[in-house]
């Protein structure tokens, strides 16, 4: 998706006002832009609009309540504080502005506000007497003088039947509000966005099929999706990405370069051809085995079935992890299993000489095809040691953007580490 936003992430805090059927418009067009939006719904503003519709144009969950019983990290006060490049708060009533004002953190919003690091957007929304009253003005002024950027409000009718100033601005000029912050804005270290500028990155996604005969394969049901979110996450934050693909139905990521594989063999050939890389991430399902020969005409049916003789594919991720040229300075590798999942994707990073794995249980509801997935994070440390951190039930998406921060931190170490 090409637009000024890019890879932006906005979390957008809708609070109660007759606007807020106006964010659902905002969404879009933040989202045309290229910007990845989530949504945070008060209660207030769930008098307006449903959770529901702000979750259908997001894709996304909506964070709806601070002590919420479902305990989906994604949604803790504190990630949805921190995971974002600006918090644009449209429609913003009074009341919630005198929250942020005095940092009260009584509900899922303002405490959001209160625990955030990121720069901050205000589209007030009111009744014209609220707006010029003197408390609403002190409150706007602190809030101003604090840096939080304010767009609106318009003068208008307003919904409460006066006319007068307190109508929120229309979601264009919101737009146009975000488009000018991110112009103005210094890459910030805190997001990371952009953080991967400079660096080169590989990535192998999809399944491989290894052919019996012109028309019959060896292969897996792999989609693709996981891998292909991961070069996109790492293309958004500024790396030049090489996604070497199988067959998939999925389109090539934007601003990534694709090159399409079929077999194990030919994934290999097209890493190694790919150069040095600073950082490889190895997502494919690679087949094991193939067909020692393929037929070159299509094999006929005879009364008994043709017996098939397998040989071992090249490992890819341990060719690339273990080879003594141009090896990445990170490889990451991913492990599928189905039980001792820790375990065994141990095992599988000293045997193939990885850095990180993510180490993932594949079963019934999770793995192949399937939108969420749920990660345990490897790290080799030093003396061979390995540090495991259980990632909660995650989308694709935010898995790879997650790896991608991960990638990106990695790298700022290494550069102090340099410097
Ligand atoms: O051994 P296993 O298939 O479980 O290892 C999974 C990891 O190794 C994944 O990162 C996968 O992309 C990679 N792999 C590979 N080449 C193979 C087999 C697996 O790159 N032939």
């Amino acid at each position: 998706m090409e637009g000024s936003l890019f890879g932006r992430r906005v979390l957008l805090i809708i609070s109660g006002g007759i606007a807020a059927y106006k964010s659902l418009e905002l969404v879009r067009l933040l989202q045309k832009e290229g910007a990845i939006v989530h949504g945070l719904l008060t209660q207030g503003g769930q008098k307006f609009i449903t959770p529901l519709s702000v979750s259908a144009l997001t894709g996304a969950p909506v964070a709806t309540d601070l002590f919420s019983s479902d305990d989906d990290e994604r949604l803790s006060h504190i990630n949805l504080s921190r995971q974002n490049d600006l918090i644009v708060v449209a429609p913003a009533t009074a009341n919630l502005l005198a929250k942020m004002a005095h940092g009260l953190a009584d509900n899922l919003a303002s405490a959001v506000l209160l625990a955030s690091n990121v720069p901050v957007l205000v589209a007030p929304a009111m009744n014209s007497v609220m707006w010029a009253h003197p408390a609403t003005e002190a409150n706007i002024a602190t809030l101003r003088a604090r840096g939080v950027l304010q767009v609106g409000p318009a003068r208008g009718f307003l919904a409460c039947g006066e006319e007068g100033e307190g109508r929120m601005v229309e979601p264009l000029e919101i737009l146009d509000a975000v488009r000018g912050f991110f112009q103005n804005a210094a890459p910030s270290d805190q997001t990371m966005t952009g953080a991967l500028s400079g660096l080169r990155a590989l990535v192998t996604s999809g399944p491989t099929y290894e052919p019996l005969d012109p028309v019959r394969f060896l292969g897996n049901h792999s989609s693709g999706k996981q891998g292909h979110a991961i070069a996109a996450a790492l293309a958004a934050q500024g790396a030049d990405v090489t996604l070497v693909s199988g067959p998939t139905c999925l389109e090539d990521p934007k601003h990534v370069h694709t090159i399409h594989v079929q077999t194990a063999r030919q994934m290999l050939e097209a890493c190694q051809k790919a150069g040095a890389v600073d950082v490889v991430v190895c997502a494919a399902a690679v087949a094991d085995w193939r067909p020692v020969l393929s037929a070159d005409t299509k094999m006929k049916k005879g009364l008994l079935p043709p017996s098939v003789m397998l040989t071992v594919n090249p490992d890819i991720l341990e060719t690339l992890a273990t080879q003594q040229m141009n090896r990445a300075r990170l490889v990451v590798g991913f492990a599928a299993e189905t039980d001792h999942v820790v375990d065994y994707a141990k095992a599988k990073l000293l045997k193939k000489g990885c850095d990180w794995i993510l180490a993932n249980q594949v079963g019934q509801e999770l793995g192949f095809g399937k939108d969420d997935n749920e990660i345990i994070f490897l790290k080799r440390l030093a003396h061979d040691e390995i540090a495991v951190e259980p990632w909660p039930r995650l989308s694709k998406q935010d898995v790879a953007e997650r790896l991608a921060l991960q990638v990106a931190q990695y790298f700022a170490q290494v550069k102090r580490d340099a410097a």
